[in-house]
């Protein structure tokens, strides 16, 4: 195959589909687009005349999907027939862990790439490049390879490996200038067509080739990499809060080393996201399958340091509020993962308010962007105590000011900027004394905070 792409389907019109291909359709005004999804809703959203209510909240995002929208980029239930009618398939489907079975709770879950494989396979009846989008454990491109080649039609598929390393809240961003663009294959034909479509505006320097297992193995390798270095920040900042150093300084003096370097140092309640405990025990549970138990030892360690931070900043305001928290009013400031996205997956928050609960703390919760829903949602699915106890415990408001009154403290679980810009000296009065803030995010100014007369906590500090 040697020919330049004109139509191309996306499925999966998730966090990565939809903002990928938006970009790309914005840069490539001949290629016509079709992101496609068996979820009925999430597709009628991405089509909303309003786009400001489109299913995802990415900064930038709804201005792009306004202007490619209708005009190259298209949003369907229509599987089928975007498979069909594209030269090249982008695979953006779900890979989450494990829930059952072999591997439960380690492995990832492959069940919606191989339904997308078999798909493909089944409508196919002109060439296609298929291109692996989500994360995959390395390897999977074989097993693609083997179900498109065996089930198919006769017609030639060439798999190639493009994983993406947007993050969520900068996904525009990070789509427009990325650092750089991966493409593993074996087939050169197929490699040029992708690389070509993303040099429209991405410089050429900036786009690199590997064979496909590197390329699959680069992605789960970069994730367990910026995971570790806030595992690694997050058990010095214990460290500082027995000693007397600041975190914030260390990592500082440390990032001005250029080997370190400064990014991803940001010492934290811990972290969330989709994506990297996922990746990190999908690559242990790819070491252990290989029997290399120290390899997977040494990146299980990221997670459990993880999980550490999260509970050790719960038991702190535990014992900090004289060892009970059973009725007491603590308002939670942030929900979603990090700030800027109204993802909450795997979100710090989630797990601290568990733990709060199970003290039998009576959680008010604010956050700007995630829906009321949307919280009881991640509470209910822990299954650590029934809905109605869940609804009982915890009132979600959308007045960060109703969330303080009469609250014992507050505790920040998420950095979104307008925390910072809040009256706290209205919220002090607000509050029961003595007022606490348990700023798990080191957002706030300790100077400014106490000078207000509340008692302050910050991570590392
Ligand atoms: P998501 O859950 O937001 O979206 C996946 C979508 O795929 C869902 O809407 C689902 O309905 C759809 N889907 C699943 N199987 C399907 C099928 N057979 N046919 C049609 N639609 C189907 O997931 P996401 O966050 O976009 O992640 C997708 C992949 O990208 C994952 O492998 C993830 O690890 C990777 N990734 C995610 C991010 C991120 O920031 N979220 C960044 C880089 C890579
Ligand atoms: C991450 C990676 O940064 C992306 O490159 C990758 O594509 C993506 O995972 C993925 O594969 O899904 P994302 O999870 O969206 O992106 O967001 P990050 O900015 O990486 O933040 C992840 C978590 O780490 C957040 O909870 C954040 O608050 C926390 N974090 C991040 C810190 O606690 N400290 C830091 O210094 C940086």
């Amino acid at each position: 195959m040697n020919k330049k792409i004109e139509k191309i389907c996306c499925i999966g019109a998730g966090y990565v589909g939809g903002p990928t291909m938006s970009v790309i359709a914005q840069q490539c005004p001949d290629i016509q687009i079709t992101v496609v999804d068996m979820n009925e809703s999430r597709i009628a959203a991405w089509n909303n005349s309003n786009v400001d209510l489109l299913p995802i909240f990415e900064p930038g995002l709804a201005d792009i999907v306004a202007e490619a929208r209708g005009r190259n980029l298209f949003f369907s239930t229509d599987i089928e027939k975007a498979i069909d009618e594209a030269d090249m398939i982008f695979i953006s489907v779900n890979t989450p862990t494990k829930n059952y079975g072999k591997g439960k709770g380690k492995a990832a879950d492959l069940k919606y790439i191989e339904l997308c494989a078999r798909q493909i396979a089944e409508i196919a009846t002109s060439d296609k490049i298929v291109v692996e989008k989500s994360t995959l454990p390395v390897r999977t491109a074989a097993a693609l390879k083997n179900i498109l080649d065996n089930t198919g039609n006769g017609v030639n598929f060439h798999i190639l490996s493009n994983p993406e390393f947007l993050a969520e809240g900068t996904a525009v961003q990070d789509l427009l200038h990325p650092d750089r663009v991966l493409i593993g294959g074996e087939d050169a034909n197929a490699i040029t067509a992708l690389a070509a479509i993303y040099e429209n505006w991405v410089s050429k320097d900036r786009i690199i080739t590997t064979n496909l297992w590197s390329s699959e193995l680069s992605k789960l390798t970069a994730n367990a990499f910026l995971a570790q270095r806030v595992s690694s920040i997050n058990s010095i900042s214990e460290l500082c809060e027995k000693t007397g150093a600041n975190v914030d300084e260390v990592a500082r003096a440390i990032g001005m080393d250029s080997r370190i370097g400064s990014k991803f140092l940001k010492a934290s309640v811990g972290f969330g996201g989709s994506c990297f405990q996922k990746d990190i025990l999908n690559l242990v549970y790819i070491a252990r399958s290989y029997n290399l138990h120290e390899v997977a030892d040494y990146w299980e360690q990221v997670i459990l340091m993880n999980d550490h931070q999260k509970h050790r900043f719960a038991d702190h305001i535990i014992q900090t509020l004289y060892n009970t928290v059973s009725g007491k009013k603590i308002a939670c400031y942030g929900w979603a993962f990090k700030k800027d996205t109204n993802d909450t997956r795997e979100s710090a928050a989630i797990y601290v308010a568990d733990y709060l609960l199970n003290e039998e703390a009576e959680l008010v919760i604010y956050d700007p962007k995630v829906p009321v829903e949307k919280i009881y949602a991640d509470l209910d699915y822990l299954h650590t105590r029934t809905p109605e106890e869940n609804r009982r415990l915890v009132t979600v408001v959308t007045d960060p000011m109703e969330a303080v009154k009469h609250a014992h403290a507050i505790a920040i679980l998420t950095e979104w900027d307008e925390f910072k810009t809040y009256d706290w000296t209205l919220i002090k009065e607000l509050m029961k004394k003595p007022a606490f803030v348990f700023d798990g995010r080191k957002l706030l100014n300790r100077r400014v905070l106490e000078g207000i007369g509340f008692k302050y906590y910050a991570i590392g500090e």
